[in-house]
């Protein structure tokens, strides 16, 4: 047996979701391009859930679903204000909560399609409450109950704040949602595919999938690349500080990629955004801060910013805390998760391959009180 380190360029299953070939990403065969210019969210949830695009009625429908179903249980609150929340990261409290949600959820272990299906529209629509509901509560604040007037985007913005977003706000956030929408057998929809593979249920495919996205390597270098902006503080020390991680030999949170070898095509909407909305704050230093980053990452080691580098500063215009930067993919992934579970249930078979053993050869079992 021969292994690969981290399965890199190994097939691992077949799906009509999403696609990455030549660098180029489609989902369901739709250019992230043309989505990321015209597309709503819930037209890009309809897509990965159906395989087409929804017609008027149809996106109506699945607009009001999701906004109808947006409140969580009073009881997910309650559990939040007993967290020792100044320790708790948001993206632990989004896990726990999401695990939470099925115990509220009276289908949660109802496998046939239907119930599938009805449970996907619950947990999208719920996530925004329970990301935007912690940031809340570990303020000191109340929850706020979204409007069912309001897109996916613009609910999600208002129940963070309190105020409904300005459209320049809502067309950004909206975007970033499309563009993280899904990734095809990235790390966090592996793992979502491999727990419902063996019939587990939506919640805890889910919940295993927020687990691996809150790591550094994949969701969480969102956060990581605001720490380190911040840490640079202005254009002037970006050429030392770079320098600096490189004699080091670590990682520049936001750039490279395991499957794209010519830039990942979400990058340059988010640059674009990030120019744009950091010159209506007035605080373009992010954005030049970033582009000099690029400037030098790219010539000094041949790497390409991926989707996290610029969103951080996206983000931060937003006004949105840094730790909240990477529930915020996970409030948009998880419409592409819940594609490809239910993809995952339509013909599973259980998904467990093989490890080379490495370990030692022929022990012998030595009682306790010899050895
Ligand atoms: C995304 C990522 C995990 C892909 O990893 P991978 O395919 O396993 O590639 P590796 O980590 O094996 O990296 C290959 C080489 O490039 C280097 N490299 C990769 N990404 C790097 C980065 N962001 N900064 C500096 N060097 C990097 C590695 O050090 C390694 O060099 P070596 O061969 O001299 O040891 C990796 O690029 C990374 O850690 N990036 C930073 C985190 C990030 O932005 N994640 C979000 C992904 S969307």
């Amino acid at each position: 047996m021969s292994t690969t380190r981290g399965l890199e360029g190994v097939v691992a299953t077949s799906s009509s979701v999403s696609s990455i070939i030549d660098d180029v990403l489609t989902y369901q065969g739709f250019n992230i391009d043309d989505l990321a210019e015209n597309a709503s969210f819930e037209e890009v949830i309809f897509l990965l859930w159906n395989g087409r695009l929804p017609k008027k009625s149809e996106l109506d429908q699945l607009t009001k679903d999701l906004a109808v179903n947006m409140q969580v249980p009073n009881e997910i609150f309650e559990y939040m204000k007993a967290y020792p929340i100044e320790k708790v990261h948001p993206m632990a409290a989004l896990r726990t909560a999401v695990s939470q949600l099925a115990l509220y959820d009276e289908e949660a272990d109802e496998m046939n399609e239907e119930a599938n299906k009805r449970k996907a529209v619950r947990l999208q629509a719920k996530i925004p409450a329970v990301v935007t509901g912690f940031s809340r509560i570990r303020e000191g604040k109340t929850p706020i109950a979204p409007k069912e007037s309001l897109s996916f985007a613009a609910n999600f913005l208002y129940m963070l704040n309190g105020e409904e977003p300005d459209e320049t706000s809502e067309t950004a956030f909206n975007k970033a949602l499309v563009l993280h929408a899904d990734h095809e057998l990235n790390a966090s929809t592996f793992t979502a595919r491999v727990c419902v593979a063996t019939l587990s249920d939506i919640y805890s495919g889910i919940t295993a999938a927020i687990g691996a996205l809150k790591g550094p390597l994949h969701g969480g270098a969102n956060e990581r690349v605001m720490a380190m902006l911040s840490d640079i503080g202005s254009v002037d020390n970006v050429d030392s500080y770079i320098q600096k991680v490189f004699d080091n030999k670590e990682k520049i949170m936001g750039f490279g990629h395991r499957v794209y070898k010519n830039g990942d095509p979400r990058a340059k909407h988010l640059r674009d955004m990030s120019r744009r909305l950091t010159n209506i704050t007035g605080e373009s230093k992010w954005y030049d801060m970033s582009m000099k980053i690029e400037d030098i990452v790219t010539n000094e080691k041949g790497l390409l910013p991926n989707v996290d580098f610029y969103s951080a500063s996206v983000y931060h215009s937003l006004g949105i805390d840094h730790d909240l930067f990477t529930p915020i993919f996970a409030t948009s992934r998880v419409s592409g998760w819940l594609a490809h579970i239910l993809e995952q249930y339509e013909d599973n078979r259980l998904i467990r391959p093989r490890a080379e053993y490495v370990g030692p050869d022929k022990q012998e079992y030595i009682p306790l009180e010899k050895r």
